[in-house]
């Protein structure tokens, strides 16, 4: 008897996602330096048909070949390390999934490495965190086709489902997948960026207690803005410190961490050339969170002396309206990057698709994203989000608002960083005529680096 599905690396999320994959018929072993991990698996998997090993030699004789072999390990240097470990004792046509988040490039170089050596390679993005790797995660995978084929059966089973339909889908070739992941964490680091926003104005501009923002984020949650980020947003007000009984929002340090994923977004989306600001204020406001007691210093320095009244009045429904442009916003940009890499690593995405899959398990699975996959429905070619119809509506009833909470903001000494970003996008998005101009003729005459005309063709250099 042989397993039909190997996994590496039996952290939380490694164990929870092997768990799912037993649960759905699947036999499954797991490899692991740790005994301790392995009695967890094996108790926790006990209803299953699951096992566990330290030896590498064991675990790659007990799989049926082609062996189906993920790695869960924290991405970089440990997946090269699982790949040379594991070389030596795999067949011709054996596939090794990398369901970390590891960096596009990474993936790119593995998959050529393994191709030469004849074994196949996916890399797969995978989200829900660990309660998605157990009970159904969104998972994107990229690669060679044939490969996912004889994987597709498992990872459709373990997907989260929305109407039926498994949160899966083959997105194309070689590092495809991680990049589609690395977007979408991007939009996470985005969206996560404008709730706190929204935290923010309904704790220092309405002065409203936990109870209350609790209350309100749960009504957003029934609207619109319906989404994972916003449920578990709501919950987090209602949860108290058992140590000191205080609410446990309000004894988190307010400095935010990050592995990465978000800036390689704006970073990739820079080498692109493609703006996706919302997502740049996102990696900034963690940066510059980390900076705890220079803030402090510089808060008693420039203490507001008077305070002043606002020339704005702005209500709850403005908050909730300001968020839903953001959301699409940051999409809108999220989605354009995937656009432009489709076409530079030649990945032939499918928009809707990818709309699709992130409907359901993913941390920034949203209800919205049912219009965003109508929108590619209609027009799979969209340069832009912002140019459906459907969408334009949305954005329309919505932009006064986030205006209007843009003033009170710069009023009122609030950072709002990922808004802002969001309408300046959008008024630079929809100026037919940007100062840019003037930026040419700057460069032309201290650079003589020349210019286009608007009157006809060809490049001219003029004698300032
Ligand atoms: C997911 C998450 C997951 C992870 C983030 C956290 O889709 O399940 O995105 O991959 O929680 O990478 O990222 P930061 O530590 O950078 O916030």
């Amino acid at each position: 008897m042989k397993f039909d599905f190997g996994l590496v690396g039996l952290g939380v999320m490694g164990r929870n996602f092997i768990l799912n994959v037993a649960e759905n018929g699947f036999s499954s072993i797991g490899l692991s330096s740790s005994e301790e991990k392995i009695k967890l698996l094996k108790e926790e998997g006990k209803n299953f048909d699951i096992d566990g090993t330290q030896s590498d030699i064991v675990f790659i004789d007990s799989l049926s070949t082609p062996r189906k072999i993920m790695l869960l390990v924290p991405a970089g240097n440990p997946v090269d390390s699982m790949i040379d470990r594991f070389l030596p004792l795999l067949d011709h046509g054996d596939i090794i999934i990398d369901g970390g988040n590891s960096y596009f490039d990474d993936t790119e170089r593995r998959f050529k490495y393994l191709e030469s050596k004849k074994i196949n390679f996916l890399g797969v993005g995978v989200s829900g965190g660990s309660k998605g790797a157990r009970y159904g995660p969104s998972i994107m995978p990229g690669g060679n086709k044939e490969s996912y084929l004889k994987i597709k059966s498992i990872f459709e089973s373990v997907a989260a489902k929305v109407d039926n339909v498994p949160c899966v889908a083959y997105l194309g070739k070689s590092s495809s997948g991680h990049y589609v992941k690395m977007i979408h964490n991007g939009i996470e680091y985005a969206m996560m960026q404008l709730i706190s926003e929204s935290y923010d104005l309904l704790r220092r501009g309405f002065k409203k207690d936990n109870d209350e923002i609790q209350k309100i984020f749960s009504k957003w949650n029934d609207g619109i803005l319906n989404s994972y980020l916003i449920e578990i947003t709501k919950d987090i007000f209602s949860k108290k410190d058992m140590e000191t009984d205080n609410y446990m929002i309000d004894v988190i340090l307010d400095k935010a961490k990050q592995k990465g994923t978000g800036k390689w977004t704006s970073q990739n989306a820079m080498d692109l050339g493609i703006n996706v600001q919302t997502i740049d204020s996102a990696v900034s406001m963690r940066i510059i969170s980390s900076f705890k007691d220079q803030r402090i210093k510089a808060e008693n320095l420039y203490k507001t002396q008077n305070h002043k009244t606002s020339s704005i009045n702005i209500t709850v429904e403005d908050v909730e309206k300001s968020l839903i442009f953001g959301f699409i916003v940051c999409f809108a940009q999220g989605l354009s990057q995937l656009q432009s890499a489709s076409n530079e690593k030649s990945y032939n995405l499918n928009y809707s698709e990818i709309c699709k899959i992130w409907r359901g398990g993913c941390i920034i699975r949203a209800k919205m994203l049912q219009d965003f996959m109508n929108a590619f429905n209609l027009n799979a070619e969209l340069e832009n989000l912002l140019f459906d119809l459907n969408i334009k509506e949305i954005i329309n009833s919505n932009i006064e608002s986030a205006r209007k909470i843009s003033i009170y903001s710069i009023e009122n000494e609030i950072p709002l960083s990922g808004l802002l970003s969001s309408i300046s996008y959008f008024d630079s998005f929809k100026s037919g005529n940007l100062p840019m101009n003037l930026v040419q003729a700057q460069r032309d005459c201290f650079g003589e680096h020349t210019f286009e005309r608007i009157d006809k063709k060809g490049t001219y250099h003029f004698e300032w």
